[in-house]
C-alpha cells in the first residue's frame, strides 16, 4: 500500500507517495529525478549509492524509504554545484581522483560524512572509512590523496 512520506532532501521538504519498502535510492533517482547518486550493486556492497541520512553515511540501496520519514537526506547534489564545487569535489578534480566517475558521488559522500565527524583524519583513518567503497577503475591512491587535500583545505576555513 502506498504511503505519504515526508523528508528533507538537500534542505528542501519533499513528500512522496510510494510503497514504504521502496529503496531510498529508487525514490531519489526515479521519483525525484536526482540522478547524481548511483546504482551500482544494489546489494550494499559497492557504496556507489552512498548518501547521508541525518549526517550518517548510509547505503541508499539498502534503506527503505519509510525508514527515512522526517529525516534529512544529503546527496551529492546537496553539497556543491558545477560552478561552486565543494572543497572535496574540487580536491577530487585537482587530484585527478576519478576516471569513469561512476563511484565518485558515493566516494565524495562517504568522505563528506567522514570529515563532518573527523575534520582532520589520519591517512589510516581515511583508508578505513573509505574501505567499503569500491572503484572499478582503481583510483584508490588518488582518492585518498584528494580527501587528505580536502581535509587540509577545510581545516583552514574553520
Ligand atoms: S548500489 Fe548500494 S552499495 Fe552498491
Ligand atoms: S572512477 Fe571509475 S569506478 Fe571509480
Amino acid at each position: 500500500m502506498k504511503q505519504s512520506i515526508n523528508f528533507k532532501l538537500n534542505s528542501k521538504n519533499v513528500t512522496v507517495e510510494v510503497q514504504g519498502d521502496e529503496s531510498l535510492l529508487t525514490v531519489i533517482r526515479t521519483y525525484l529525478d536526482e540522478t547524481g547518486t548511483k546504482y551500482g550493486c544494489g546489494l550494499g556492497d559497492c557504496g556507489a549509492c552512498t548518501v547521508l541520512v541525518n549526517n550518517e553515511v548510509t547505503r541508499s540501496c539498502m534503506t527503505f524509504i519509510e525508514d527515512v520519514a522526517n529525516k534529512e537526506i544529503i546527496t551529492i547534489e546537496g553539497i556543491g554545484t558545477s560552478t561552486n564545487l565543494h572543497p572535496i569535489q574540487e580536491a577530487f578534480v585537482k587530484t585527478d581522483a576519478l576516471q569513469c566517475g561512476f563511484c565518485t558521488p558515493g566516494m565524495i559522500m562517504n568522505a563528506y560524512g567522514l570529515l563532518l565527524k573527523n575534520p582532520n583524519p589520519t591517512r589510516e583513518e581515511i583508508i578505513t572509512a573509505m574501505d567499503t567503497n569500491l572503484c572499478r577503475c582503481g583510483s584508490y591512491g588518488r582518492i585518498i590523496e584528494a580527501i587528505e587535500k580536502a581535509s587540509k583545505q577545510l581545516s583552514k576555513t574553520f
